[in-house]
């Protein structure tokens, strides 16, 4: 695409209304115009989950399922990431899960949708939401579900496999968080089944998620 063809893309903020907390932020997600990937989506993802939960979860963007139902993590993934969290002991009413950019992106293939990972910049046009709204809930924790979650809360230095499990405090707004990384549910779902290969990376995934009661205590 040239400089010419390059889609406007105005960011987020303007459409943010300016207080009423959290549910004026999701009153507000559906009108966003921040950049084009609301055109061809169904329906805004804005977030679920407890709004006081002392651990925020954080993911891509929308699925397919997602997309359809409006509601994040209740396709495939989202059913991984809810085992995962059982087998680490981290109940689902302790946490806020919402994602890096609030609608789904995806290329058009026959009848289906193709996934496609959102850009840089669709990430930094959604972020006054995923700022407002990590304001509003002010978590102790903040988990990062992959690398799209990891970059636009920790920078572009972010390695999911290297940094993944490691509590990083970080000096917020809301005072003093705990960032994690973690895989994204769906990189599990894509280890092929083989030799094991799949149920460790799941395992990993449970191993970084049962430290979230510890970190919460902390
Ligand atoms: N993957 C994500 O990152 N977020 C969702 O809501 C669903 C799948
Ligand atoms: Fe707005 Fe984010 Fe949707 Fe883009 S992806 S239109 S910035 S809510």
């Amino acid at each position: 695409m040239t400089q010419d063809e390059a889609p406007a893309r105005p960011g987020a903020q303007e459409w943010l209304p300016s207080d009423g907390g959290l549910e004026a932020l999701r009153a507000a997600a559906p009108a966003c115009r921040g950049c084009e990937l609301w055109e061809p989506a169904t329906q805004v993802v804005f977030s679920a989950g407890n709004p006081t939960a002392a651990i925020a979860m954080v993911g891509e963007q929308p699925g397919d399922v997602e997309d359809t139902r409006g509601i994040p993590f209740v396709g495939p993934a989202g059913q991984l990431l809810q085992r995962a969290m059982v087998d680490a002991g981290v109940a689902r009413e302790d946490v806020y899960v919402t994602n890096a950019v609030k609608h789904f992106r995806f290329t058009p293939r026959g009848k289906r949708r193709i996934h496609a990972t959102p850009e840089a910049a669709h990430v930094a046009a959604c972020k006054p939401w995923l700022r407002a709204e990590l304001a509003a809930v002010a978590p102790r924790v903040v988990v990062c579900l992959g690398a799209t979650a990891a970059k636009a809360l920790l920078g572009s230095q972010v390695r999911v496999m290297r940094d993944r499990g490691r509590p990083m405090p970080r000096e917020t707004s809301a005072g003093t968080c705990v960032f994690m990384v973690t895989a994204h549910p769906s990189s599990v779902l894509r280890v092929p089944d083989v030799d094991g290969a799949r149920d460790e990376a799941y395992a990993a995934l449970v191993a970084d998620l049962t430290m979230l009661p510890g970190l919460v205590a902390a």
